[in-house]
């Protein structure tokens, strides 16, 4: 007894110092990540500090059509926010109707994935990553080769976004420039955190809760690959690639940037968060439904396949990683206003 009420004074000492000391904290550049009690915020580096200032101007831009060659795309067109930043298309199109070739992922909790996209292991960082929907050949997207120029102009035009890029960058004068848009962009997409879920807070189904015993056993060895917090390898492994028996395609995967033979139809494992709202599925969105997603992950007439029962059960727990709060949070949809006016 004595030792808890020894203890609860020792917490409220605690806590007194954090709140004494917190507002300091914040002006001097610590950023609230507003995160559930014992998850830790995604790695930030050095050189791309966060503030509020950025992800603002980041949550702009990632909404600008301006970022495209003819105005008309920005990353929502493809990452919508109410499907958990993907489209519903298995592929799409970027601006000069090159055929997308991959299926557009989710972005919750990308900023904690140590390689980005489905299959290729340069690309380790959100700042790098910015640079293929831009400036990508294999597809064209933005279609923003050779327009670094053009870009920083047309941006350069807006007087709100010259007060953003000031706010956001007073150590580099507020430059306007593909290095300053990609840092925003990238400390916006580190504030897309959806940890709100009925399997965060305890209250599953029961079906979804025989689904969750169902992904965790050996048997099925789903957290395997979807693992952690995250549920993917990515977040803790360079080597997240993974070839599915049931979901060969024409598509090299991995063995396409890394030449090998042994790294064909490798692909990244994806998170799961919001995957119940992010249909379809797998690399080319060929998989339809989640029982579909889950059947590819075996060869045909595999016996170690789920049986539909347990199908239903492990589609249930997929169902409860959505964050409904995350798929409509106005800090992540497009802005109604920029320096105080209007958009
Ligand atoms: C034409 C549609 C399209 C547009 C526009 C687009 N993306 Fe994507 N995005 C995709 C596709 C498709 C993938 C998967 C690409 C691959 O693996 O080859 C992807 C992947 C990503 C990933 C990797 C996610 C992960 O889990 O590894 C990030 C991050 C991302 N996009 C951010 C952006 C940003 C930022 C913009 C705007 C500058 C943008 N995207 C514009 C289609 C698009
Ligand atoms: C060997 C690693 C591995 C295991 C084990 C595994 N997965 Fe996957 N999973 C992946 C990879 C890799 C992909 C993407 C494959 C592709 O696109 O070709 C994927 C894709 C998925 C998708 C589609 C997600 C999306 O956004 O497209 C779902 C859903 C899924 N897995 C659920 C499960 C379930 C449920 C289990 C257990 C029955 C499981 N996985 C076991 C690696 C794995």
């Amino acid at each position: 007894m004595k030792r808890a009420v020894l203890f609860l004074a020792l917490a409220a000492a605690a806590l007194f110092t954090v709140a004494a000391t917190t507002p300091k904290g914040l002006e001097s550049g610590a950023f609230d990540w507003r995160l559930p009690a014992g998850v830790a915020p995604p790695p930030v580096p050095a050189d791309n500090p966060m503030s509020a200032a950025k992800v603002e101007l980041g949550r702009r831009l990632f909404y600008e059509a301006d970022l495209s060659i003819d105005g008309t795309m920005s990353c929502a067109t493809c990452h919508e926010q109410k499907r958990g930043f993907t489209d519903s298309n298995r592929t799409r199109p970027g601006v000069h109707g090159d055929p997308g070739r991959r299926n557009i992922m989710t972005l919750a909790g990308v900023g904690y994935f140590r390689t980005l996209t489905w299959a290729d292991r340069r690309e380790t960082g959100l700042e790098r990553q910015v640079r293929v929907p831009l400036f990508g050949q294999t597809p064209v997207e933005m279609g923003m080769a050779g327009q670094e120029a053009e870009l920083a102009r047309r941006l350069s035009q807006d007087a709100c976004y010259r007060q953003m890029f000031r706010d956001a960058f007073p150590e580099a004068d507020g430059r306007i420039d593909v290095e300053t848009v990609s840092k925003a962009l990238a400390a916006f997409q580190r504030t897309l955190l959806a940890f709100d879920t009925p399997y965060d807070r305890g209250v599953m189904s029961a079906q979804a809760r025989a689904g969750e015993r169902l992904f965790r056993s050996r048997r099925l060895g789903c957290a395997g690959c979807h693992a952690g917090p995250h549920f993917t390898d990515a977040a803790t492994s360079d080597d997240a690639y993974h070839r599915l028996p049931g979901a060969a395609s024409a598509d090299r995967g991995l063995a396409e940037s890394t030449g090998r033979d042994a790294d064909t139809g490798r692909f990244r494992t994806p998170g799961l968060r919001n995957v119940a709202a992010s249909a379809p599925y797998l690399h080319d969105g060929s998989a339809a439904t989640l029982p579909d997603a889950i059947a590819r992950h075996y060869a045909p007439g595999d016996r170690a396949a789920p049986s539909p029962a347990d199908t239903a059960r492990l589609g249930a727990f997929l169902e409860a990683l959505t964050d409904e709060g995350f798929l409509r949070d106005p800090r992540h949809a497009l802005p109604r206003t920029a320096c105080g006016r209007p958009l």
